[in-house]
């Protein structure tokens, strides 16, 4: 299997000034292999969006390398950058994002629509995508007329009609409620077992993160320990709230809460 993200001995220190600079993350390294689902998790303001977002090349390391899908980050400039994003990653956010004054289609066709690729194939793109989702029949219809659940998959479909070469997603079921949730994590583990995606996800909720084959607990900037997915996932659930628990026994201990 080829190895889609490396980061190694990567760093980021905020602030500029020697008496304000605080290292959100520090000297981290691990790689993922195409067709992983991998979790982040870890306290708040362990450094997980610190490092999703160097990841999605939105923010450089200050120091160490990130490769994707064969390709350097630190060897881009920033035209580079924002055309490898473009092209390479999809994104799910929070609160999904999508444009208002668009429709279904035309949310989900934007990022086709940014690479000036042909009107045909655009609509045969998204038609495909669509169907792969479920949703080809709310295609016409605006953002204020969806349920959150077909938002939710117009934005998975917007996330994946590029085929981007990875896929990321910071607290992606944070606004919904537990069926909603439900239903995107069954969607994101079906694309990471029919489609191979290859699935990085930021998540505080222990049954989220059960979907995941590997899971990361960053803390204190640095990756704590790592759990892999063996048994079924209700095992794999009963092993993150022990790591969870152990994780909060500590922070305890310390006299940080
Ligand atoms: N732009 C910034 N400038 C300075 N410090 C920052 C900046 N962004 C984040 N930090 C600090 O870096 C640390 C890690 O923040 P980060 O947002 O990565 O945490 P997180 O693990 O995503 O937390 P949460 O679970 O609350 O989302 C925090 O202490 C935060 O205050
Ligand atoms: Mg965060």
């Amino acid at each position: 299997m080829n190895t889609i993200l490396s980061a190694t001995n990567i760093s980021k220190i905020y602030g500029k000034k020697e008496a304000s600079t605080y290292t959100a993350i520090r000297n981290l390294s691990f790689s993922m292999k195409e067709g992983e689902f991998i979790g982040i998790m870890g306290p708040s303001g362990s450094g997980k969006t610190t490092l999703l977002n160097m990841i999605a090349t939105l923010d450089p390391a200050t120091e160490g390398d990130i490769t994707i899908n064969g390709v350097s980050l630190s060897a881009m400039d920033e035209n580079g950058l924002s055309d490898f994003r473009s092209r390479q990653l999809g994104f799910i956010f929070q609160d999904f994002n999508l444009l208002e004054t668009m429709n279904a289609f035309e949310n989900i066709a934007l990022p086709l629509s940014l690479q000036h690729i042909a009107v045909p194939q655009i609509q045969a793109t998204v038609r495909q995508v669509a169907g792969l989702l479920g949703i080809h029949d709310i295609l016409e219809k605006y953002p204020a007329e969806l349920s959150g659940g077909q938002k939710q998959r117009t934005a998975i479909a917007r996330a994946l009609v590029h085929n981007p070469a990875l896929l990321l997603a910071d607290e992606p079921t944070g606004a919904l409620d537990s069926k909603n949730a439900a239903a995107l994590l069954n969607t994101l583990t079906e694309l990471n077992r029919s489609q191979n995606a290859s699935i990085l996800m930021v998540t505080h909720d222990p049954l989220s993160a059960s979907h995941c084959s590997r899971l990361l607990f960053i803390k204190d900037g640095a990756i704590a320990q790592e759990l892999h997915s063996t048994g079924t996932r209700e095992q794999f659930y009963r092993d993150i709230l022990e790591v969870l628990g152990g994780m909060d026994r500590e922070l305890v201990a310390g006299g940080r809460r």
